[in-house]
C-alpha cells in the first residue's frame, strides 16, 4: 500500500499549521491514570509531530500548549505541567538544534515561573540562527489577552502621536499581535473530538481550514498529521469569492506561468 505521506502534494503544503493539542487528561483517565500521565505522553506526540513537520518542510508550526484559562486548573496539575515544560525544553533542545528548528513563544510569559522563563529564553537564544521549521509554542496564551494587549499598545502609540488612527488597517494591526512575524495558519487541527477554538488565534484563524479529529493528543502521530494535510489539500479555499473565480484564477496562473 502507498504510504500516506506520498499522497501529500509537496507543492501545496500549508506554510503554517496550528494545533490545539487536546485530550491528554481524558486519555490518561481512560487508562485509570493521573491526568499528568497524559501530559507526559503528550510530549512524545509533540516530538513526533515537530519532526514530521520538519521532514515535510512546513515553515511554521504553532502548538497550543497552555492557555490563560488553564491557570485555573488544580494547582497540582499546573505545577506538574510547568515542571514538564522545563524538563522537556532541557531534553529536547539538542534534537531541535540538530533538526535546524527555531523556537518562538507567544503568550503572557510573565505569568510563567521564573525557571520556565529562563529555560525558554536560553533555548530561544540557542536556536535563534536556525533556518528550518519555526516552532511557535503558545504558552499562557489566549487570543483575548493578545487582542486587548494589541489595543492597549495601539492606544498608547496614538496618544504619543506615533500612530494616526486613520492609518490603522489589517497590516498595521497585525504588527501589534504576538504573531506579527508569522503568516496566518492555513490549517488548524484540534484533537480529542472537541469542536471549539478555546480562545486560540481568533484573529489569525479567520480563513484557516479547520480539522477536527477524535484522536486524543497522546495518540496523535505523523500519519494523523498527514491525514489532516491530505484533507486540507482536498478543500477549496474561496476567501469569500465564488468557486468559478477561484478555478479561473488557477487556470490563468497555470497558463501565464508555464
Ligand atoms: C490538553 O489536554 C493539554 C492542556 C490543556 C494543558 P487536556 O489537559 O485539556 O485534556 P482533557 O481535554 O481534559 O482530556
Ligand atoms: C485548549 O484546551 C487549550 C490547550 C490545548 C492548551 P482546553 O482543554 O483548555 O479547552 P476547553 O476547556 O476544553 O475549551
Ligand atoms: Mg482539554
Amino acid at each position: 500500500m502507498q504510504p500516506l505521506v506520498d499522497k501529500i502534494n509537496k507543492q501545496r503544503l500549508p506554510k503554517h499549521i496550528a494545533i490545539i493539542m487536546d485530550g491528554n487528561g481524558r486519555w490518561a483517565e481512560e487508562k485509570g491514570e493521573d491526568r499528568l500521565f497524559g501530559h507526559f505522553h503528550g510530549v512524545e506526540s509533540v516530538r513526533n509531530i515537530v519532526e514530521g513537520c520538519a521532514e515535510l518542510g512546513i515553515q511554521y508550526l504553532t502548538l497550543y500548549a497552555f492557555s490563560t484559562e488553564n491557570w485555573d486548573r488544580p494547582q497540582q496539575e499546573v505545577d506538574g505541567l510547568m515542571t514538564l515544560l522545563v524538563d522537556t525544553i532541557r531534553k529536547e533542545v539538542p534534537e531541535l538544534n540538530k533538526n535546524n528548528i527555531k523556537l518562538h513563544v507567544i503568550g503572557n510569559t510573565s505569568m510563567l515561573p521564573e525557571l520556565a522563563r529562563n529555560e525558554l529564553n536560553e533555548a530561544i537564544d540557542l536556536l535563534k540562527n536556525n533556518t528550518g521549521l519555526n516552532l511557535i509554542m503558545a504558552l499562557s496564551y489566549s487570543s483575548r489577552w493578545e487582542l486587548i494587549n494589541a489595543v492597549q499598545a495601539i492606544a498608547k502609540d496614538v496618544e504619543m502621536g506615533n500612530l494616526n488612527p486613520n492609518s490603522i488597517n489589517n497590516t498595521v494591526f497585525e504588527k501589534y499581535l504576538t504573531t506579527a512575524n508569522f503568516p496566518d495558519p492555513e490549517l488548524m487541527i484540534r484533537t480529542s473530538g472537541e469542536f471549539r477554538i478555546s480562545n486560540f488565534l481568533l484573529y489569525q484563524l479567520a480563513y484557516s481550514e479547520l480539522y477536527f479529529t477524535n484522536t486524543c493528543w497522546p495518540d496523535f502521530r505523523k500519519n494523523n498529521l498527514y491525514e489532516a494535510i491530505i484533507e486540507y489539500q482536498g478543500r477549496e479555499r474561496r476567501f469569500g469569492k465564488t468557486s468559478k473565480q477561484i478555478h479561473d484564477n488557477i487556470v490563468l496562473n497555470s497558463t501565464s506561468h508555464p
